[in-house]
């Protein structure tokens, strides 16, 4: 009752002081505290991971690591935090987040706002340690971005994670955030294979632990995918996730869907899930893929596990289904995979059913 209420004053208020002040009542223990939901076949290992359920949030909801101790107390298989970047900056100008609630969507022109890389590994190194029991078995991850006027972007990635990737379980390389000017031309073959070594060195030298996964974007096409498909297996790189926001803008009714920035939500679960199965052909089991975009029940976690995801990430939904939305839906997803005969995700994920491609 308290979320529901709380989450309708939210509504009313600007996106952005909305967001603020649910980071807020999470810090003050105002959220959920189910625990992760689990339960035989829905726990799966994913990189070497184990999570206790496929549900993951995803990058942007938490980017200064501040609240990862009640994140990991609500219900999640695992946490993604971030984008950190290695210099603090402020991002683009407000406004820069936009509800479209006909649309059950979001555009959102952040920028990579962040404390930068040395405040937010200080509060990784404190969340790890503090982390006490069943928190300590959900996987946190750091999303890493560049910073916007850095002379050597593939370089920041390194930066970041050899300053924080020894305080996380993953840290997945964002070059597919549409709101920093050229970033996305780092998923170029040859740019990204640069890029690519140079993070594995970092990993190699700070944090050997680390798992390391790329963040791609939607609107790529076959052949462009298909690259950096195999760019992304002759890397050595542990998994691949799919997929960011996207800049297309088809059939919306919201009267913000002339806003610059990225789309995530409803419209963008079929775009997203398309090319999740197309890398799912495409790498053939030899890479584990999460899926996100535009899951807001189990029905669309089911799908991309279905299409070939190990896990599933959200945000978006959570801005109109709150936090209760994870527990339920991991209780959702696990009658689906019975009513399925599945005794476990893994072989709900093996079937790579294609009804994607
Ligand atoms: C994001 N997303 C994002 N992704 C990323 O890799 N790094 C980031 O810093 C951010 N920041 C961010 C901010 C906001 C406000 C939103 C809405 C999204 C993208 C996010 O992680 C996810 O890939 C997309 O939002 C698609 O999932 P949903 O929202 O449809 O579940």
């Amino acid at each position: 009752m308290f979320e529901r209420f709380g989450l309708t004053i939210l509504r009313r208020l600007d996106p952005e002081r909305s967001h603020d002040l649910a980071i807020q009542a999470l810090r003050a223990g105002l959220g959920p505290r189910p625990g992760p939901a689990q339960g035989d076949r829905l726990a799966i290992r994913v990189a070497g991971m184990d999570l206790a359920n496929p549900i993951g949030l995803a990058a942007g909801f938490d980017k200064n690591a501040e609240a990862i101790g009640p994140l990991r107390r609500a219900g999640f298989g695992f946490l993604e935090v971030g984008a950190a970047t290695p210099e603090a900056q402020p991002g683009n100008s407000k406004p820069r987040l936009f509800r479209l609630t006909e649309d059950g969507a979001a555009i959102n022109r952040f920028g990579f706002n962040n404390d930068g890389m040395e405040r937010i590994a200080g509060r990784l190194t404190k969340a790890r340690e503090a982390a006490v029991g069943a928190e300590r078995a959900v996987p946190v991850g750091l999303n890493l971005g560049a910073n916007k006027d850095s002379a050597d972007r593939a370089g920041d990635y390194a930066r970041v994670l050899a300053r924080c990737g020894a305080s996380v379980d993953f840290a997945t390389v964002n070059v597919s955030s549409p709101n920093t000017e050229k970033l996305r031309d780092l998923q170029g073959a040859a740019a990204l294979r640069e890029l690519l070594e140079r993070v594995m060195q970092a990993r190699a030298e700070h944090a050997p632990a680390c798992r390391v996964f790329l963040k791609i974007a939607p609107d790529l096409n076959e052949d462009e995918l298909g690259a950096l498909a195999e760019t992304a297996l002759a890397s050595g790189i542990d998994g691949l996730i799919a997929t960011n926001t996207t800049l297309a803008r088809d059939g919306l009714a919201s009267r913000h869907r002339g806003e610059a920035g990225g789309l995530s939500g409803r419209p963008l679960f079929e775009r997203s899930t398309r090319v999740l199965a197309q890398l799912s052909e495409m790498t053939d089991g030899r890479l584990p893929l999460i899926g996100v975009g535009g899951v807001s029940s189990a029905a669309e976690a089911y799908a991309k596990i279905c299409a070939g995801a190990s896990a599933v990430q959200l945000y978006t939904a959570l801005v109109y289904g709150g936090m209760g939305l994870v527990t339920r839906m991991a209780h959702d997803l696990d009658e689906r995979l019975a009513q399925d005969g599945y005794g476990s995700l893994a072989m709900a994920v093996a079937s790579r059913r294609g009804d994607w491609l």
